[in-house]
């Protein structure tokens, strides 16, 4: 017996078509509801979603049965009442607090008054998102990482309104999917995105005072470090914007913390629409999604 019978993804971009196709892989919904506002995203969406299926079935990883079910089990709409009914929504719009806040107000005029929230947002506050959605104790984090289908983490995240059960539920359902859940504090970045993206930074910063080479930074944190990307292949795979933005926020909101340092370098290249991997070019070269050479 799945914790939740009925979910909803809303926004299938890097994150949510990841939530979307994992949700529906586990066999634990009746249905997901994916939804987007615009016919272009939702269709860019459900393609994504069939490429990441199609692959794990070409190379032998699900077999055509499951391959079936994940995708006949999502029903796609660019229609919010479709959402009234579902048990979960996750949200993976882009992190930006007013849409976010709008978003919320919406759905729950939409959805049925049990309906849980959850965001997945990296670097906001859940807190704030909470108290405007008219359902503060019905509202939680859950952070996925990048790439949704392959990495095990998730971060549940409760805020001083969240119900105790509400939160149990969501933490539960994190296993009912096949990750493994944490818990958190509502704090800047959670655990990972505290750690991750500061160093992150210092990569940057590293590189761009010339202390070494762009390939010598990420062979050593892969060889000497054991991470399975180095930290400037990192930064590109995840998007050089989303980065930014993320440091941006924290440098805004906490000018005194030591960790916090936003290279020009970042800004530069993102001024400049070198976003990484997704724009084929950041601190490396990219060609369908393949990592090239350093950029000089
Ligand atoms: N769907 C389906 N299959 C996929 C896929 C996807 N989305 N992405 C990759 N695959 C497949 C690959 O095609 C490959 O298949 P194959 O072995 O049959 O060729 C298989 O999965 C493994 O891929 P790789 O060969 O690239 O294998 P790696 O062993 O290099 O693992 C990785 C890839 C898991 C991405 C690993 O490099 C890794 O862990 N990197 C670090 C990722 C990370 O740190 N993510 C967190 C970023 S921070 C974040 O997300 C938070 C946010 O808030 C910013």
């Amino acid at each position: 017996m799945s914790t939740f019978d009925k979910v909803g993804v809303v926004g299938l971009g890097l994150m949510g078509h990841g939530i979307c196709q994992v949700a529906a892989a586990s066999g634990a919904h009746s249905e997901v509801i994916a939804f987007e506002e615009k016919q272009e995203f939702l269709d860019s969406g459900r393609s994504r979603i069939e490429n990441s299926v199609n692959k794990l079935l070409s190379r032998g990883k699900i077999g055509q049965e499951d391959a079936d079910k994940t995708l006949g089990s999502i029903h796609y709409t660019t229609n919010p009442s479709d959402l009234s009914d579902t048990d979960f929504i996750i949200e993976a719009v882009i992190e930006n607090m007013d849409l976010k806040q709008n978003l919320y107000r919406s759905l729950n005029n939409v959805c049925k008054p049990e309906t849980i929230f959850a965001s997945n947002t990296s670097s906001l506050s859940i807190t704030d998102m909470a108290e405007i959605s008219g359902r503060a104790d019905k509202f939680v984090g859950v952070h996925f990482f990048n790439p949704v289908q392959l990495m095990k983490l998730v971060e549940v995240i409760k805020t001083d309104h969240t119900a105790t059960d509400v939160f149990d539920k969501a933490y539960d359902w994190v296993g009912d999917i096949g990750k493994i859940a944490v818990t958190c504090r509502d704090t800047p970045g959670f655990i990972v995105n505290r750690l991750l993206v500061p160093s992150l930074m210092q990569a940057i910063l590293m590189m761009e005072r010339g202390d070494a080479s762009i390939k010598d930074i990420d062979v050593s944190m892969q060889l000497g470090a054991g991470h399975p990307m180095g930290p400037l292949t990192l930064a590109d795979y995840v998007g050089l914007d989303t980065c930014l933005y993320i440091m941006q926020g924290w440098v805004e909101k906490f000018p005194n913390e030591p960790a916090f340092s936003l290279p020009k370098i970042l800004e530069e290249k993102v001024a400049a629409g070198y976003l990484g991997r997704k724009s084929g070019k950041g601190f490396f070269h990219w060609e369908n999604d393949k990592r090239g050479d350093p950029v000089e």
